[in-house]
């Protein structure tokens, strides 16, 4: 299968051109194409045995209009489909993979997925879990931008998220704002999606902060922003479970804002859906592999019990001890 988005025979797209071009460049690259390609197929053959193969297609004119938005490996691209701008993620050569995979065979070094990308996790499975991220984040009662499985070109699938507009991400504006500026809730239940998906990549970059509304009655204080979690390709991370060894990767993202403040737990978890019968519903156990399946009824079993435990008023680091405690007393039964 071929990884490389192309516009088609005689098509307008200057896609393949461009490829060819690059591909020119390095003749080594034939091996990453095979390696990629290989990489895909995998991808491509468990949407195709929970047929979930979109029909939906981006058109050679639309990925033509598209500018890159990503330095990463996933080739995040601004998009315009149907006059409105979306975010659209591509297993495609970027610049870094390109250059990771290079440094690699320099050395004379085995290729290993995790050198190349920086994570266990193949990123023509990115999509997938893009798709997945969005359906847990919407059942766990989180607004996030909605997202969508896409073809493009032949067979390559991506994922299609609305843009959203005027949003910075927190990396951005870190330094100019504090954290009493955002709403908190909003961070909160972020922090809660990073437990239950064990994502891996929850840095500030991935959380996007959007103008929250004025309030109707002048004496409410309403913060100035709203947190919504983007970037989803790397929850329940395929090299290991993230607890407890990878702690520290939830700790870089909205953690540290959050740690020392005391939470209402109770009230919160009554907004949010965090049950286990969610990882069955049939918009998401589908899109699951049976180990990520597992993972997230253990975590959310994990929440459930350590909400039952609570008292409060507690902080959301002794929180997070409580969760971990229950995640690890489920493992032991
Ligand atoms: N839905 C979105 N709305 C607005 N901006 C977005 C959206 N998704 C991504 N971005 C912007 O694009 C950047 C890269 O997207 P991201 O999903 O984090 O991909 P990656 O980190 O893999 O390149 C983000 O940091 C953010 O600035
Ligand atoms: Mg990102």
């Amino acid at each position: 299968m071929n990884v490389i988005p192309t516009g088609g025979e005689g098509s307008p797209s200057k896609i393949p051109d461009d490829i060819s071009h690059k591909q020119q460049q390095d003749p080594r690259e034939d091996e990453i194409r095979r390696y990629c390609d290989a990489e895909s197929e995998k991808a491509h053959a468990f949407l195709e045995s929970r047929h979930l193969v979109p029909q939906r297609a981006i058109s050679p004119a639309e990925y033509d209009g598209a500018e890159d938005l990503c330095t990463g490996v996933s080739g995040s691209k601004k998009i315009h489909v149907a006059g409105a701008p979306h975010v659209l993620k591509t297993p495609i050569f970027t610049k870094i993979f390109r250059s990771n995979y290079l440094a690699i065979l320099d050395k004379g070094l085995p290729v290993k997925h995790r050198d190349v990308s920086g994570s266990d996790d193949s990123f023509p499975d990115f999509p997938r879990k893009e798709v997945l991220g969005y359906r847990l984040a919407k059942a766990f009662g989180i607004d996030v931008p909605h997202t969508e499985l896409v073809r493009v070109g032949d067979k390559t699938i991506g994922s299609l998220q609305t843009f959203i507009p005027g949003s910075r991400s927190m990396a951005e504006v870190s330094g100019s704002i504090q954290a009493s500026d955002i709403d908190f809730e909003s961070m909160l239940k972020i922090l809660f999606f990073q437990f239950a998906t064990e994502n891996s990549d929850g840095h500030e970059g991935n959380v996007l902060l959007i103008n929250m509304p004025p309030s109707a009655d002048e004496d409410e204080f309403v913060p100035p922003y709203r947190a919504v979690p983007i970037d989803y390709s790397l929850i329940f991370p395929r090299h290991q479970t993230l607890y407890p060894r990878e702690l520290s990767l939830i700790k870089r993202g909205v953690y540290k804002l959050l740690e020392n403040r005391n939470i209402k737990v109770t009230k919160l978890l009554s907004r949010l859906h965090l049950t286990p019968d969610i990882a069955d519903r049939p918009d998401i156990r589908p899109l699951m592999t049976d180990r990520e399946h597992a993972l997230l009824v253990k975590n959310l079993t994990a929440l459930q019990m350590a909400a039952k435990m609570v008292q409060e008023p507690l902080t959301t680091s002794e929180f997070y001890d409580l969760f971990l405690k229950c995640r690890q007393k489920i493992e032991k039964n």
